[in-house]
Order: C-alpha cells, then structure tokens, then sequence
C-alpha cells in the first residue's frame, strides 16, 4: 500500500449471470479472484456498533468464552454460527444498539447464503467436475475490526501486517469490506485487491476446490496489510466474510481430473485428514461427524497433499 504495489486485474462476475456463464467464468480463471457483484449490501456501521459495544461486555466476554470471538492486537473477530449469534443475541447485556446490529448482521449473511452460495456452488461443482462442491455447507461467518492505529511499517519496509499470507480452507470466501488492505500473490508479486464498493465482494477460492480442481482453480495466497495513512492513522477497516466448506470430516476432497491430466494433488484425502495442518483455527464444533485419527490419519503438512513440489 506504498502507491507502488500493483493492482490485481479482477474479473467482475454476477450472481444473477446464468450458471453457465459463471461456470465459464471460473473454468478460465487465472488467479482465482472475482469481483461479485449485485449482493447485499454488507452492514458496516452495524458491525462497527456491534464490536464497539461488544468488546468490553458481559456478552462480548461469553462469545470469547466459547471461541466465538477472539481479540488480538492486530484485529477482533466474531466468528458467527446461527446457534451462537442467536445466543448473543439472547444474553446481549450491552444495548439496544448492539442487538439490532447483530440481528441485522445476521440477516445479511442468511441472504447471502441463500440467494448467493447455493448458486455459486453450483457454477464451481461444474466448473470443477466434482458435484459433491453442490452440497458443501455454510461453515463460518465472520465480522472482523482492524481497528485504527498509528502508520508503521515492516522492518523490512514493507507495510506492516494485519494477518499473514495464507490460503483458505474452504470450497469459497466472499469478502466484503469498507476498505483497502486485501492483498494477493499472484505471477510471484504482490497485489492490491481493487476496492469493492457497495453491493459488491471478492471471491476467491479455498484448498478444498485448489484439490477438487486438481489446481485448475487456485486457491489464491493473500494477505491483510495497512492502507496508506491519513495524518499519520492507519483508517479503521472492517469485513464482513461469508467461508463455505464441507463440515462432514467424512467429505471426500478428491481432485477431478480432465483427460490426460496428470494427477497433482493426493487422490483419496477426506476433510478429517486435512484438518489439522488446514484449518487448524476452526473451533470443533464446526465439524460433523467423530474426528478419529485412526480413521483420517492427519496428512504431515500442507506440501505433503502436493504430487510435485509446487503447491
Ligand atoms: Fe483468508
């Protein structure tokens, strides 16, 4: 974010497009990234209300209790399962304020599960050739605050971190946000994200479609760093982030290969076996079903899944 980082080339894709146009769209993908557009609009002063008013509660301190909210220096997030939002909901201490904005956040994202991930899972089940993607679940909702502080940088000078590079784990993320700092390493060179106004997200894609896809659609390496400063402050940032991914450890991830394409990713892996080196961050009441190592050994590393030494 030093005026000299370059700016992603992001398709624009529409969830009303017809199915086979958004297949097509993510068959001939590069990077994996999309701008979607005609969504909801993503409640920003609602979630800024709800974390100003929930940081310091009796509620806020319940919801970090169960691992549904965790504070760092760098940013707080509410990870939001309907069960424990309805909770939240139900013991709020804190205001008025904070629980219509909850219940307002809430209904955002069941639109956004409703109208949006059904039918975009079913574009990437064909694009990928692996109908199980149709029937992946809505694991995790979240609402992030990357607070405001003072401008800094890196020793290395580059600008400093809100959290690390990583993949996803899932099927697909779709990110919305009121601000600039989403980052992705594409072509071995960081890239901005471009902004996404109002009624608009990015979507990218996790491992479980990178192996699904037998890497024809990546799951894209990003990061959160601050944005240019204002008058020496970094701007308060927030997402909205809606992750979807199976939730059965029983779930096969097994790559669909087109023909005469060489295997790249290891054939036979179930979700239980990816967990621990995956989405190792994900609280256990998330998954579905016994997670017995027995059953899915953990595979050793994230490289060990690869049939080649390029990820
Ligand atoms: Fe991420």
């Amino acid at each position: 974010m030093d005026g000299t980082t370059p700016v992603l080339d992001v398709p624009s894709i529409s969830y009303k497009d017809s199915l086979s146009v958004l297949s097509k769209a993510i068959r001939d993908t590069h990077h994996g990234v999309f701008i979607l557009e005609d969504l909801p609009t993503a409640p920003f002063d609602e979630i800024q209300t709800a974390f100003d008013h929930l940081l310091d509660s009796e509620t806020g301190k319940y919801l970090q209790k169960t691992g549904a909210m965790v504070t760092k220096s760098s940013r707080a997030f509410i990870n939001i399962t309907p069960e424990n939002l309805d909770v939240a909901i139900a013991t709020n201490d804190s205001s008025e304020a904070s629980t219509a904005a909850l219940t307002h956040t809430q209904s955002f994202f069941q639109n956004c599960m409703g109208d949006v991930t059904a039918k975009l899972l079913v574009a990437l089940a064909d694009a990928v050739g692996c109908p199980d993607t149709g029937f992946d679940e809505q694991c995790s909702l979240r609402m992030l605050d990357y607070y405001a502080r003072e401008a800094s940088t890196e020793p290395s000078g580059e600008p400093s971190s809100r959290h690390g590079e990583h993949r996803d784990f899932g099927t697909l993320t779709i990110n919305f946000t009121n601000g600039p700092g989403l980052q992705a390493f594409v072509d071995g060179v960081w890239h901005d994200i471009p902004g996404t106004p109002a009624h608009s997200a990015a979507l990218f894609f996790g491992w479980v479609t990178q192996i699904r896809s037998n890497g024809r659609v990546p799951a894209v390496l990003h990061r959160v760093v601050d944005a240019d400063p204002v008058d020496g402050r970094v701007r308060r940032r927030n997402t909205a982030t809606l992750f979807v991914a199976p939730t059965d450890v029983n779930t096969h991830v097994e790559p669909a290969l087109q023909p005469a394409e060489r295997l790249r990713y290891m054939s036979g892996l179930r979700i239980g076996q990816l967990i621990p080196k995956f989405a190792a961050t994900y609280p256990k009441a998330w998954w579905k079903g016994n997670l017995d190592e027995t059953k899915h050994p953990p595979v050793p590393s994230q490289e060990a899944v690869s049939m080649s030494s390029r990820l």
